[in-house]
């Protein structure tokens, strides 16, 4: 299948190249650079052999997308560009909304107008809020976001629930990540945020190579097991997987809408993880008890039957694989910087 991957180059979409590649799928990326590095592009050439169509700019740009959509002829859609700071999106919530929901219209707009009829959505277990249980299911309530940036991922998913009921051709697969964590085991593609990382692995991997010397542990007094915050952390190769799942699904079954969870259905505390991450990396994570970070729930984890059922889908990694490969991926790339 011809398939488009817009944020191509980012931390999920570059794994997901690889994962098309391997695959026998053909790609073509957009990507505007905007939190990801061309360099990227020879990396998965080096892991795959293949050197993708790509083309650098930004979604949003309809004429662009336009001439992309006549010459390339997309028969399915991976839409990973958008921003996803949360606490970006708090300060400059019109940037968010109008890039993340831009993008998605002018997307919308080429399927409807160049017939490419598939689509598969980065969204988020941010449309959950605060669970009222745990497991989430994907029938838990969704809720409003705690943050813009959520709030984007929610419009999102109503805007492609009504547009898919006047178009029942086309097949959208809403896809909720819980915590996407790990690298490639080449150490040539992760995650790498520039200045300092808001999420947990990222931090833990710069702790670990000596860039910032301890981990801020976010709240220990939570009503979980230990009292810190419980995730359910997701290696990044599992999560393509899933995508390439789904996309078997939409082409084979015509599913019309189709939502599924992404995670491994365990949740992990924030001190299981700095545990896990030492056993599997032999280096010590010093970590300082700190304050709730404002906006975090207590703890939140997939439920994985739906992805099970529906599409056959189950991890093969583990947190220690993802600590392992995170960790390595580190240490290249603070080679490669230097
Ligand atoms: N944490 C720390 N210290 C850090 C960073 C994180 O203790 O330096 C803790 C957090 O408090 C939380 C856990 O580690 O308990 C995970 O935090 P992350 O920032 O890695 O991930 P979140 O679950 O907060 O955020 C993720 C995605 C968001 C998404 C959100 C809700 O990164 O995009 O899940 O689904 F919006």
């Amino acid at each position: 299948m011809k398939v488009l991957v817009t944020g191509g180059l980012g931390f999920i979409g570059s794994h997901m190249c690889v994962s098309l590649i391997e695959n026998h799928d053909e790609i073509v990326i957009i990507d505007n650079l905007y939190n990801s590095k061309i360099d990227v592009l020879n990396r998965i050439e080096a892991i795959t052999k293949v050197r993708p169509t790509f083309y650098q700019f930004d979604v949003q740009d309809v004429n662009r997308l336009e001439e992309v959509f006549k010459k390339e002829k997309p028969e399915a859609i991976i839409h990973f560009a958008g921003y996803k700071a949360v606490g970006e999106s708090v300060a400059k919530p019109l940037m968010y909304y109008e890039n993340n929901l831009d993008s998605t219209f002018a997307l919308l707009k080429m399927m409807e107008k160049h017939g490419c009829n598939n689509l598969v959505f980065s969204s988020s277990a941010t449309v959950y809020g605060v669970p009222k249980e745990v497991p989430l299911t994907e029938d838990s309530p969704v809720q409003s976001a705690t943050s813009p940036y959520g709030e984007t991922k929610l419009m999102i998913e109503r805007i492609l629930t009504d547009v898919q009921k006047v178009h029942p051709e086309f097949n959208i697969a809403i896809l909720r990540y819980f915590n996407p964590v790990g690298a490639h085991k080449s150490g040539l593609l992760g995650e790498d945020p520039n200045g300092i990382p808001n999420n947990l692995m990222p931090y833990i991997n710069k702790v670990a190579v000596g860039e910032l010397d301890h981990l801020n542990v976010f709240g220990d007094d939570y009503s979980t097991e230990d009292g810190t915050g419980v995730r359910d952390y997701i290696h990044v190769v599992d999560l393509v997987k899933g995508h390439l799942l789904a996309l078997k699904k939409l082409s084979e079954e015509k599913p019309g809408l189709f939502i599924c969870n992404l995670g491994t259905g365990k949740g992990t505390s924030v001190l299981e993880m700095v545990k896990a991450y030492e056993k599997a990396t032999g280096i010590k994570i010093p970590y300082e008890i700190k304050p709730r970070r404002p906006g975090d729930v207590a703890e939140n984890y997939a439920s994985t039957e739906k992805a099970k059922k529906e599409m056959g889908f189950t991890c093969d990694y583990t947190i220690l694989d993802a600590c392992k490969d995170g960790y390595h991926f580190q240490v290249e790339e603070e080679k490669r910087r230097k």
